[in-house]
């Protein structure tokens, strides 16, 4: 029995997708344009299974069942349809991050499983298809195909609504300071949170000016400045948690330690360390920065109350393939 194995990582959006035009084809509101995280990385195995019934799904070697299963088997029907071969398929994943961590795993997940599941199905898909595929099962996982930085064009349809590579991981050294935070509640997934962004007033006047962010997002990253990146990737990041907390109903995914960790980033900007913030559907924050700032941002985040522990990692590859086992 042959196995399929791939590798991917997680990235951080810079630009963010928030609200779907297309929900079951995941055709986003806006443009995005994010970074790979090289530190963090998502390895899945792919194994057809010759008489089962059903897929089997494992997540860190714990079977999965329900809802996450179901995601999974929705998105190998369309290998199955692809490829023309009915086989269910046995998926084993493994982050090398713990899910208590709070990273969105999703994007890593689909990334890879995108990957080794066309090998295991026998379908060579260019770059670009990958990307497309890897959309179909987390939005976000499109822009974890290509290297580096990527940015993935809104597009008009299913064909062209896929993230390329705009610049190479060694094109700048930046580094993505995660700061963890006491875990609260458990929050609202970003699938439902991309259904509710409509029902913000704010989410038209978002998705209006996104070109003009994705321009200006662009430019700081082929320019190297960052100055300007800190100065879009903030507004991006708190235009998009403006439409969240005006969702009906409302998501509220800061914490007082979110602000806290907001505020000494800027202020630690303003006395000349590069270092920008930016937040995903949870509490947890990102700073990012220069490799010359790393230790400090690392070690001042590190030292703030409410603040379990921070990962830190540079820009990040392709998805890839690795050898059969
Ligand atoms: C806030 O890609 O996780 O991280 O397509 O439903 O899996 P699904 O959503 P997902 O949404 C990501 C939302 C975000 C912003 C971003 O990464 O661009």
């Amino acid at each position: 029995m042959t196995m399929k194995n791939s590798l991917a990582h997680p990235n951080i959006a810079f630009i963010k997708y928030w609200g779907n035009r297309d929900q079951n084809l995941r055709l986003p509101a806006n443009g995005s344009i994010s970074m790979n995280l090289a530190a963090l990385e998502t390895r899945t195995a792919v194994t057809m299974l010759d008489k089962a019934e059903a897929d089997r799904l494992f997540i860190n070697s714990e079977e999965q069942s329900g809802q996450a299963l179901a995601r999974v088997s929705v998105f190998l029907d369309i290998l199955r349809t692809l490829s023309g071969c009915k086989s269910f398929v046995e998926v084993r994943s493994q982050n090398n991050f713990p899910s208590s961590a709070g990273v969105a795993s999703s994007a890593a997940a689909f990334a890879a499983l995108a990957l080794a599941g066309t090998e295991a199905f026998n379908l060579q898909l260019s770059e670009k298809d990958l990307s497309r595929l890897a959309r179909r099962g987390s939005g976000s996982a499109c822009r974890s195909i290509p290297a580096g930085f990527t940015e993935w064009q809104v597009g008009t349809s299913d064909n062209d609504s896929y993230a390329q590579s705009i610049a190479s991981p060694d094109h700048w050294d930046l580094w993505d300071c995660i700061a963890i935070l006491e875990s609260g509640p458990k929050t609202t997934g970003s699938t439902e949170g991309h259904n509710l962004a409509p029902t913000s007033p704010l989410q038209s006047a978002r998705v209006a000016d996104a070109d003009r962010r994705l321009a200006i997002c662009r430019e700081a990253i082929l320019q190297k400045d960052f100055e300007k990146l800190a100065d879009i990737v903030e507004l991006d990041s708190n235009i998009m948690h403006a439409v969240m907390m005006t969702s009906q109903p409302p998501l509220m995914y800061w914490n007082p330690t979110s602000l806290l960790l907001m505020k000494e980033i800027t202020e630690l900007r303003r006395r000349g360390i590069a270092a920008a913030y930016t937040l995903d559907a949870g509490p947890n924050v990102h700073a990012i920065c220069t490799a010359k700032n790393k230790d400090i941002v690392q070690r001042h985040l590190a030292s703030l109350p409410g603040v379990q522990w921070v990962l830190v990692s540079p820009v990040g590859g392709a998805a890839h393939l690795l050898p059969e086992n």
